[in-house]
């Protein structure tokens, strides 16, 4: 057991997965420390192991070779230390909009007729409280991935792992949806681990970005993110913030099929 301040360690870890009979080696030797309330985004070739990154994080899996620790304490049981929001949302499909958002609340203890009030008003800013009662499959995509957002954010874990939050919206909802995000974290900051395809987001959104190179994922590229908060929209087309996205889509070129 090391004691840190880190609320995350990831400590060489290596992960293979069997595929076909074959062993593929999915993550090399990563390291990384993640310090209490920080944003730090992953981003790096499609099939490079984010995801698998993501759920060793969580717990959901295991690493072959390594060790995660939380706050300097070793976690051999980590599920249910964090909020996890997966690729592929998990909506129960047998619950409304509505009653799949309160269950974050109703786990904590809320009684049911305030978890609903409080949803309802998250409800009207996400634009889904016309949807409060449609089960999942009557939705569109992106408005799952609003409902499962959602459900992650309402959680009382200091730590939340989001797994392309925002990859199913349009552009104008994304960008809406980053300034509404880190508002809720500068009112209640966390420990944010953020995988994106989208450079742009990963700039705007971090203090620090991570670049995975192919399979087998190892990093390639840390760069620090040193705009004030919060930010804002122009911030796009600040010099830094086009030259560190040109330099990020450079070694991901580099690095492969983006
Ligand atoms: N359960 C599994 N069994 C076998 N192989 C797997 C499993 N899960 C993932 N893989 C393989 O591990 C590699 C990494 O997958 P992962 O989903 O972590 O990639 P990713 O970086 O998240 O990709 P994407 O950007 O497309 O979401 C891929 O080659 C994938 O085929
Ligand atoms: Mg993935």
């Amino acid at each position: 057991m090391t004691i840190t301040n880190f609320e995350i360690a990831i400590e060489k870890v290596n992960k293979n997965m069997l595929f076909q009979g074959q062993t593929l080696e999915v993550l090399q030797d990563i390291d990384l420390s993640i310090k209490n309330q920080e944003i730090v985004s992953i981003i790096g070739p499609s099939g490079c192991g984010k995801s698998t990154l993501l759920n060793i994080i969580a717990g959901l899996d295991n690493p072959d070779a390594g060790a995660i620790s939380f706050q300097g304490f070793n976690q051999e049981e980590r599920l249910g230390s964090v909020s996890y929001m997966q690729q592929k949302d998990l909506l129960f499909p047998w619950r409304t909009v509505l009653e799949n958002i309160s269950l974050s609340l109703e786990i904590k203890g809320i009684s049911k007729k305030d978890s609903v009030e409080i949803c309802r008003k998250y409800l009207s800013e996400f634009q889904l409280d016309k949807f409060e009662k449609n089960l999942p499959h009557t939705l569109s995509g992106g408005m799952r991935q609003r409902v499962a957002f959602l459900r992650t954010l309402l959680t009382d874990s200091e730590i939340l792992l989001l797994d392309e939050p925002f990859g199913a919206l349009d552009a104008l909802t994304r960008r809406n949806l980053y300034v509404w995000f880190m508002k809720l974290l500068e009112n209640n900051p966390r420990t944010v681990v953020l995988v994106t395809h989208d450079v742009e987001e990963a700039i705007f959104l971090s203090d620090r970005i991570i670049l995975l190179s192919q399979r087998p994922g190892k990093v390639q590229l840390t760069e620090e993110v040193s705009f004030e908060r919060p930010r804002t929209h122009d911030i796009i087309a600040h010099p830094d913030f086009v030259s560190l996205k040109l330099r990020l889509l450079d070694r991901l070129n580099e690095g492969g099929d983006e």
